[in-house]
């Protein structure tokens, strides 16, 4: 499929700050795209030179294969959708979804029927008349992306939009913006810093870090197979251990005598390191985790917490380090008590190496 959004070689500097060092990537016709990282790590900026309210210090921006680097933001006909709604708090819900349609000149019969329609798709009919105000923080956002949906951009926007909402509220709105994208076939770019909402959402998540790509995928891509402890740390729970190679092939030991035995013998020296997702973990018995069994770390039960569905058990390993096991919660199992010593194993096939 063709490329609707093209970063070539950009770069953004403030001065002598660099807010994107220089980034190349595209984005398909039709694809969600979640920009993901910490604060200040360039996600606004690379909203902002599409939207062309910033505009690239190197480099250029394509949108639908169209140079359009140097046009200004109101040529670009891009929708945005804000983590604050931006609506206009004397409107009502009706005067703000039509307001796009009016400065577009519109015919107001049109307008009217347009109006009804997205506040229809946004579950917001009925609401015509409410001021902003006299909306919860959910359906003020719905307000929101209405407002943005209703002239038919082909490219839209999302900074944080559900950033203000309490879980249960996100989660909805999530499954929303979801059926929308769908409906609408648009082309969206949209910015977060929660994880779970960026690998339940996208077809794509770019991570970033310090205004670079760290890593570029599919959600799967980023959780199942992350290039480096930054991904593996930023996007879900993490184990890392840090091994070196015995001269046994395949069988690596950390600096406190764990074994660990790899599907394949690392290339070069090490010491590598090596990613255990906690859902991977298994309990074993003490016999099972006898000394000189390769994939199995050992300690006392720091905590226990109960997340409702999962129970994440934390143990510290005899080193001081933690390691954290997560499972699916069972009502009937006897819980473990802190300071209770567990032993845990995982197989070969769930560890993956890190670059760094
Ligand atoms: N107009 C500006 N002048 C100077 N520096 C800026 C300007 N806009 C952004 N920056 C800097 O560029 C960096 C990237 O900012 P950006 O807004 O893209 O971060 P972000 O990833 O969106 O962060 P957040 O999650 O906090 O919104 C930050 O360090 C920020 O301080
Ligand atoms: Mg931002």
């Amino acid at each position: 499929m063709s490329a609707m959004i093209t970063l070539d070689n950009v770069c953004k500097k403030y001065g002598d700050f660099i807010a994107l060092k220089q980034t190349s990537f595209e984005i398909r016709k039709g694809e969600f795209l979640t920009l993901l990282g910490p604060s200040g790590s360039g996600k606004t900026t690379i909203l902002n030179l599409t939207a062309g309210s910033a505009s690239p210090t190197t480099g250029r921006i394509l949108l639908g294969g169209r140079n359009v680097t140097n046009e200004p933001a109101r040529d670009r006909n891009i929708g945005m959708v804000f983590q604050n709604y931006a609506l206009m708090p004397h409107m009502t819900v009706f005067e703000n979804v039509a307001y796009p349609l009016l400065i577009r000149r519109l015919p107001s019969k049109e307008i009217k029927a347009k109006v009804y329609d997205v506040l229809e798709r946004v579950g917001l009919k009925g609401f015509e008349s409410r001021k902003p105000r006299q909306l919860s923080g959910g359906q003020q956002q719905r307000v929101g992306i209405a407002r943005c949906i209703v002239y038919s951009p082909k490219i839209i926007l999302m900074d944080e939009p559900l950033g203000a909402l309490d879980k249960n509220m996100r989660d909805q709105m999530q499954e929303e913006i979801k059926r929308l994208h769908k409906e609408l076939g648009t082309t969206i770019i949209y910015v977060t810093h929660d994880q779970e909402e960026a690998l339940n959402l996208s077809d794509t998540v770019c991570l970033m870090n310090h205004g670079s790509v760290v890593q570029i995928g599919r959600p799967q891509e980023l959780y199942y197979a992350p290039k480096h402890q930054f991904v593996a740390e930023f996007i879900g729970e993490s184990n890392i251990l840090e091994a070196t190679p015995t001269g046994t092939e395949g069988l690596l030991r950390t600096g406190d005598e764990v074994l660990i035995r790899l599907p394949a013998p690392p290339v070069g020296g090490g010491p590598f390191k090596i990613l255990i997702r906690p859902e991977k973990l298994r309990p074993v018995g003490p016999d099972t985790a006898a000394a000189g069994q390769a994939n199995v770390v050992r300690g006392a039960v720091e905590f226990v917490s109960f997340f409702g569905g999962m129970t994440r058990l934390t143990l510290r390993r005899a080193n001081g380090s933690l390691f954290h096991a997560k499972r699916i919660s069972d009502q009937g199992a006897a819980d473990a008590k802190p300071g209770d010593p567990v032993a845990f194993s995982w197989a070969e096939s769930d560890m993956v190496l890190l670059k760094s």
